[in-house]
């Protein structure tokens, strides 16, 4: 009984995309684009382009930045499937693009990247997906593993020890 609802407990936890989709683990994952891209609100053009409001925006749109013809003539249209199979090997999905990033091979790096630069209105700001239940306060103090002085903190600590103590009935 007890593996039985362990079991259940992952589906659950599986298909709940603010489970599967982290963007504090794809802020660490952002560290490798750092070096040639910027995201928010002061970001500018670098090596490459800014990647603020990249989901449902054209392939070689950002002013001021000089793409490659493969990329500004790609047709694509940024959005989660297309992004992810470009950033799993760029180079095969924009022949000829001037991103020399090999790729990230590992699918849950590829959903935590996408969470975290979903966050990212046009104007860099945070206007970010929130996963349902849980604001962006209350996953950053999740993830925090110091002791967090916040009340907030606090609570959450108990919703997840809740949600815990049901999973092991
Ligand atoms: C070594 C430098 C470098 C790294 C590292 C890098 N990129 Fe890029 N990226 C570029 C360049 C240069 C371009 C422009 C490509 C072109 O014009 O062909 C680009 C283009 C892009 C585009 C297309 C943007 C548009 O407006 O069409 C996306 C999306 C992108 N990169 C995402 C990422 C992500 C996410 C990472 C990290 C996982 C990353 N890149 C890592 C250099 C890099």
């Amino acid at each position: 009984m007890r593996s039985l609802v362990l079991v259940l407990g992952a589906g659950i936890f599986a298909i709940v995309p603010g489970y599967a989709q982290d963007a504090a683990s794809g802020e660490k994952i952002f560290v490798q684009c750092k070096a040639c891209h910027q995201i928010g609100e002061n970001a500018k053009n670098a090596v490459g382009p800014v990647l603020n409001g990249l989901f449902g925006r054209k392939a070689g749109m950002i002013e001021g930045y000089s793409y490659s013809p493969a990329n500004k003539n790609s047709g694509i249209t940024w959005d989660e499937a297309t992004f992810r199979e470009y950033i799993r090997d760029p180079r095969t999905k924009i022949p000829g693009t001037k991103m020399t990033f090999p790729g990230l091979k590992d699918p849950k790096q590829i959903d935590d990247i996408v969470a975290y630069l979903k966050q990212f209105d046009s104007t860099g700001k945070k206007a970010g997906i929130v996963p349902a239940g849980r604001t962006r306060e209350g996953a950053a103090a999740a993830q925090s593993v110091k002791p967090n002085p916040s009340p907030f903190g606090d609570r959450l600590t108990r919703v997840f020890y809740n949600r815990w103590l049901f999973l092991n009935i």
